[in-house]
């Protein structure tokens, strides 16, 4: 049987988009053939994520349609990758048929050995975690781009309650800072322009010599002109001397990824955050301090279990205390094996809906007006892309991480550097006019 073209499809976190390209790498290595046509393909993968329930029923469904190809190709080879791979393991197969392989996100090795298994009729599963590997001597297979992403540690130790993910990826660890240094050479070499160093928690990076600071501003010494992003951080690890890298630095993006959750001390506790909104208003403080103009993201959950109407409007009231520029907002998703799962879900779906809408509601307000303070200021932005509703707009992004859209301009292309002046803004997006190419990257 064929085995040669293979076609995968991600789901979830950025720490999934670069898993893929790793899968990719070996896969590559060995020959195979990467399609981006899963009509036709003779390996189909999905990489898959368990952080909420409804990633999951997504997941399925797709699953459903995919099947309907092995009814016309039963020598179609179906791989479930990743989280919901490492979460269910077997119950995948038994309740799947059509699924041939379940690989967890420790074991992509093995891959290659578990598409032969299955082309010989076998079924094969690989979930075991590992407390070392990381990957690191595998070179991702990336299409050629401006942007790239390295995975810098993988795992999660911090056990929020919540969270499958120290349960579908382990145990923390990190990749040598000389290996990583040495891939953003490579990227520079190759003309990338931005760079983003993932982990699930990347700032409590460590690879026994190294922090997190250290790595950074490593990175940021390879090439002026490459721009560093990262995320996502966690507020227990956010010393004063990242901060200071980031300040010190130019090609290190003002742009901090902060969860925060939730804005109820009890609630916190409960999640087993271990910060309290004091605390976490401090280190806010103290980055806006030493890193002037710097911009915050945050994650937050509606409706964790016992959240009470007093707790929910205390994360509206921090939500506007820090005035993030952007967020990411759940309902709370009870995930077997956590410890909140032992809770009662006992906030019903109908407030968690109301509350949640009333988080994006102001969330909206208040990116709107952060972003209409910026009319008339200029900034540096990377070029990406045409827009998506015109060819004869640009579209980028600024280091503070906020879409800008400009006209096209002769001499300007894509991967450049502008100078531009925004003049117009929406909650989501910046209008700008082109001033200039900027050679360096200088904010
Ligand atoms: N329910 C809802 N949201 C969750 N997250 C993680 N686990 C859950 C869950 N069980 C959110 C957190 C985290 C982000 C990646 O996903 O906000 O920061
Ligand atoms: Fe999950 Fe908490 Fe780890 Fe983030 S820090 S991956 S939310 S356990």
């Amino acid at each position: 049987m064929n085995k040669n073209k293979v076609y995968i499809e991600t789901y979830g976190c950025q720490m999934n988009l670069a898993d893929t390209e790793v899968v990719m790498g070996i896969l590559n290595n060995k020959g195979y053939e990467l399609t981006k046509e899963i009509d036709s393909a003779d390996v189909v993968f999905l990489n898959t994520c368990s952080v909420r329930d409804n990633a999951e029923q997504r997941i399925h469904g797709r699953l459903g349609t995919i099947g309907t190809l092995k009814q016309k190709n039963p020598n179609l080879v179906i791989g479930i990758l990743g989280c919901m791979a490492e979460r269910l393991r077997e119950d995948l197969i038994d309740k799947q048929k059509m699924v041939d392989l379940v690989v967890g996100p420790d074991e992509y090795r093995r891959i290659p050995e578990f598409i032969d298994t299955a082309v010989a009729g076998e079924k094969g599963i690989g979930v075991k975690l590992s407390r070392t590997e990381t990957y690191e001597d595998i070179e991702p297979y990336r299409e050629e781009g401006l942007s790239a992403w390295i995975s810098v540690m993988r795992g999660c130790d911090k056990f929020c309650t919540y969270c499958v993910v120290p349960f579908t990826r382990g145990r923390e660890r990190s990749s040598k800072m000389e290996s990583i240094v040495e891939e953003v050479r490579r990227l520079s070499e190759k003309g990338f322009r931005e760079v983003t160093l993932l982990g699930q928690n990347v700032n409590s990076y460590s690879d026994g010599e190294n922090d997190f600071a250290d790595l950074l501003v490593a990175c940021a010494e390879v090439d002026k002109n490459l721009r560093i992003r990262f995320t996502t951080s966690h507020p227990q690890d956010l010393s004063d001397k990242l901060l200071y890298a980031i300040s010190e630095h130019d090609n290190l993006c003002n742009y901090i990824h902060l969860p925060v959750q939730s804005g109820s001390d009890r609630v916190l506790l409960e999640m087993n955050r271990t910060y309290t909104i004091e605390h976490y208003l401090g280190i806010i403080e103290r980055a806006r301090k030493i890193i002037p103009g710097v911009t915050f993201s945050t994650d937050i959950i509606a409706g964790f279990p016992t959240e009470t109407e007093e707790e929910h409007k205390m994360t509206l009231d921090v939500m506007a205390k820090v005035r993030y520029d952007g967020a990411y907002m759940f309902k709370y998703s009870p995930r077997e094996g956590t410890r909140a799962f032992k809770m009662a879900d006992d906030v019903p779906e109908d407030v968690k809906s109301r509350r949640l809408t009333e988080i994006i509601d102001q969330q909206q307000k208040i990116a709107y007006e952060i972003n209409q303070k910026l009319i008339g200021t200029e900034d540096i932005v990377l070029i990406e892309n045409l827009s998506k509703k015109s060819d004869q707009f640009y579209s980028g992004r600024t280091g503070t991480n906020k879409i800008v859209i400009l006209p096209v301009a002769e001499n300007v292309q894509i991967g450049d550097y502008v100078k531009v002046k925004i003049y117009k803004a929406t909650s989501a997006t910046l209008f700008g006019e082109f001033l200039e190419i900027t050679d360096v990257y200088k904010r």
